[in-house]
């Protein structure tokens, strides 16, 4: 073998070493990471309220009153993961409820004000939506990620 051949090689064995570690190191990451029925729950959500807010634009009162009651009746997480949750949450259980009841309350009223084509309360219901995710977001978004997901 040349000098200048031994030396690609030698690269290409460095690349791909580098190449399998990245990849193993990611892997683990990922499944540390695993996503937990609630983030699943709460991607879906933002999709729907992404939507929604695109019908608004359009004035599609009819769109928005289809998607509404997604949001309102979004899926709910596993039976044992609601558990955990609600054992986690400890003595704001009713608080964590009643934000998620707060969200489905603003739903049907937007539902209902795109049903009758009021654009003006159809939007002013899609900002009540938008603060009750806002409000349960600030109290306990981080200390879950925290608490599940083992991150500072
Ligand atoms: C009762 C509490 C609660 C309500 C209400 C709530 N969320 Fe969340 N949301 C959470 C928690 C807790 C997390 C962190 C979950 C995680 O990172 O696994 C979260 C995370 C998210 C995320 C990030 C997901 C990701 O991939 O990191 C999105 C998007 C989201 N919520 C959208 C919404 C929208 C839109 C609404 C309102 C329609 C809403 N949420 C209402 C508790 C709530």
């Amino acid at each position: 073998m040349t000098k200048v051949k031994y030396l690609l090689a030698l690269l290409a064995a460095a690349t791909a070493t580098l190449v399998a570690v990245v990849v193993l190191a990611d892997a683990r990451a990922a499944e540390k990471e695993k996503a937990m029925g609630l983030r699943l729950v709460m991607q879906e959500l933002g999709r729907d309220m992404q939507a929604v807010a695109g019908a608004i634009s359009k004035e599609d009162w009819a769109m928005v009153a289809k998607l509404a009651p997604e949001i309102g009746r979004h899926a709910q997480p596993p039976a044992m993961e609601k558990m955990r949750i609600i054992k986690w949450v400890g003595k704001d259980a009713g608080q964590f409820r009643a934000l998620d009841a707060r969200v489905g309350q603003a739903a049907d009223d937007m539902a209902a004000a795109a049903s009758r084509g009021d654009g003006a309360e159809t939007i002013r219901a899609f900002a009540d939506v938008q603060q009750a995710c806002l409000a349960c977001h600030t109290q306990f978004r981080k200390p879950f990620v925290k608490h599940f997901y083992q991150r500072p």
